[in-house]
């Protein structure tokens, strides 16, 4: 194992690269590159066990995403320990980070979306589609702690992608 082998210097360009990452995100890299950032080296390696480690960067995910990849490679035998684990998860939810989805409307929102983006059963999207037709719209997802039949618990994980308008 070469774990002592340490970047001691960054490259004018890594810098350019950097200044590029912090105002446009990822976007600013071309696809197929694995920026120059902590967390590179242990990725590079513990991907390269099976296929080129540039497979990675091919794709932009949230972090949600990330880890279901990592949990794909390690059903399919990636070795890793947990640290070595939580560095490339932040690695890749940094620097190769994909758009959330769009924010879904509660109160126009499809039993669907529902079911898609708020993760909620068939049942319970029919409760708040029943339950906004008759009482109204949202205006905040605090409205949904008095919702029956829609566990608050959801709503209230999924902030980020829901919203009342
Ligand atoms: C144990 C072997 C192994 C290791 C280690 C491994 N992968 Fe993979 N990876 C695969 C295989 C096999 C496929 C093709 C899977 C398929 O086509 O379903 C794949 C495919 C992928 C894909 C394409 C999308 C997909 O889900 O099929 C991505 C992205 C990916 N790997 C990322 C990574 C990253 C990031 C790492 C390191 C953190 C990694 N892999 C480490 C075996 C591995």
């Amino acid at each position: 194992m070469t774990t002592g082998v340490m970047t001691t210097s960054v490259s004018a360009a890594a810098g350019v690269a950097l200044a590029c990452l912090v105002s446009f995100g990822a976007t600013g890299f071309a696809q197929g590159q694995l920026p120059d950032a902590p967390g590179r080296d242990v990725t590079v390696r513990v991907c390269s066990q099976c296929h080129e480690p540039q497979r990675a960067a091919s794709v932009r995910l949230t972090r949600d995403a990330w880890e279901a990849v990592l949990a794909k490679m390690s059903a399919l035998g990636m070795k890793a320990t947990d640290d070595e684990l939580t560095a490339i998860l932040d690695y890749l939810s940094e620097n190769l980070k994909g758009e959330a989805p769009k924010p879904i409307n509660m109160n126009s929102a499809t039993s669907v979306e529902l079911e898609s983006v708020a993760a909620l059963l068939r049942k319970e999207a029919a409760a708040w589609i029943a339950y906004r037709n008759k009482n109204g719209p949202c205006k905040s997802l605090d409205d949904f702690k008095k919702v029956p039949g829609v566990p608050f618990k959801k709503i209230d994980e999924r902030r980020d992608r829901l919203v009342c308008f």
